[in-house]
């Protein structure tokens, strides 16, 4: 039978299945079982999905919560190469605030190894992306949108953000840190 012409039989769906077709659907169907299992697991077990929640939000309103964490947790302010941006430690815990725009990540945060917080994101021009390792997060970042994120980072030491979404002629100096300190320090 070619699968250009009309079939033969018109009546074609009650003629039997052949055994090799059959068999092809049984292996799909379980296939595909399969994988939506997967899904679900992956979901909770593996370590590369997000489970971020997206609000909507006005610039505005953003940034006068980035700007409540930043007056109220500052410990110092960055040298040239940070930028001279403040320093935010804030407790464990707590709702942090990161502002991408034209053309960096702001403010720098000092983090807990181990500890868990609550990772606030929005852009104040353009769509920017959000690259943070080596925690391994990536995400797309939009304007009057609060992306949260819930982030334990795992080691201590410097983290890099890097905007991987083109946004203009100062796109590749998009770099951002964030420090992880050890518990105490
Ligand atoms: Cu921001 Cu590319």
């Amino acid at each position: 039978m070619s699968a250009i012409l009309p079939p033969s039989e018109r009546i074609w769906w009650n003629q039997p299945i052949d055994k090799l077709e059959f068999t092809w659907i049984a292996i799909a169907l379980v296939w595909s079982l399969a994988m939506f299992v997967m899904m679900i697991w992956w979901h909770i077990y593996g370590n590369q999905n997000l489970a971020n929640e997206t609000y909507k939000t006005t610039k505005e309103m953003y940034a006068a919560k980035a700007q409540a964490v930043v007056d109220q947790y500052t410990v110092r302010t960055g040298t040239e190469a940070e930028k001279q941006f403040p320093i935010v430690k804030p407790p464990a815990g707590s709702d942090i605030y990161m502002i991408g725009r034209l053309w960096d990540w702001w403010p720098i945060y000092e983090l807990e190894q181990g500890k868990t917080y609550k990772l606030h994101l929005s852009a104040m021009d353009y769509m920017h992306g959000f690259s943070l390792q080596p925690q391994n997060i990536n995400i797309q970042v939009h304007p009057n949108y609060d992306h949260v994120i819930k982030i334990t980072p795992n080691q201590a030491g410097v983290y890099s953000i890097v905007c991987n979404e083109y946004c203009g002629i100062g796109h590749h100096t998009m770099v951002g840190r964030m420090y992880v300190t050890k518990g105490g320090e």
